[in-house]
């Protein structure tokens, strides 16, 4: 999606639901979490907003490391704190980045979110100036592996 200036405010348009996720409420966490990144080698400065099933939103910065590889994504600095708030599933998810191209969560990420999602969950990229996309996780990590996979019949799978 390569948006002219004028779509870049508006919001793109989704299929009505039952609850609409709060996007305005997603947007401005993600962007006052990106204020907070630490970013010194990129300096991409990266924030995320996660909805859980209570309707709490979860931030997370990218936090970079010296030890490049060991750096954090926004992403899941937010998931982080979604699991430790108790929730257990995302219903949106906004990746708020500056760029040429819209920021969508790297591989590795779209994988951590499907832990906790299934394909539907709704994606959205935002800049500073207003919404650059939306995907769905099943656009963006098509085919997905997640818990499914692992499920055994009457066992126990783990999780709480
Ligand atoms: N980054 C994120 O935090 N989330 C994304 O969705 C894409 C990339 C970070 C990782 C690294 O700190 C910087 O952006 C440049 O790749």
């Amino acid at each position: 999606m390569r948006p002219t200036d004028d779509r870049r405010t508006a919001a793109p348009a989704s299929p009505a639901s039952p609850a609409e996720p709060p996007w305005d409420a997603l947007a401005d966490a993600a962007r006052a979490a990106r204020e907070r990144a630490y970013a010194p080698y990129s300096r991409f400065r990266v924030g995320a907003a996660l909805l859980d099933e209570a309707g709490r939103i979860h931030a997370g910065c990218n936090v970079e490391n010296a030890a490049y590889p060991e750096g954090l994504c926004a992403e899941a600095g937010a998931l982080a704190q979604l699991v430790l708030a108790g929730g257990r599933r995302i219903l949106a998810a906004v990746v708020v980045g500056e760029g040429a191209e819209p920021v969508t969560p790297c591989g590795g990420c779209r994988q951590k979110l499907r832990e906790f999602a299934d394909g539907a969950l709704p994606v959205r990229s935002a800049d500073a100036q207003g919404w650059r996309g939306e995907h769905t996780l099943a656009a963006l990590l098509p085919a997905s592996f997640g818990p499914g996979h692992l499920a055994r019949p009457g066992g126990d799978d783990g999780a709480r």
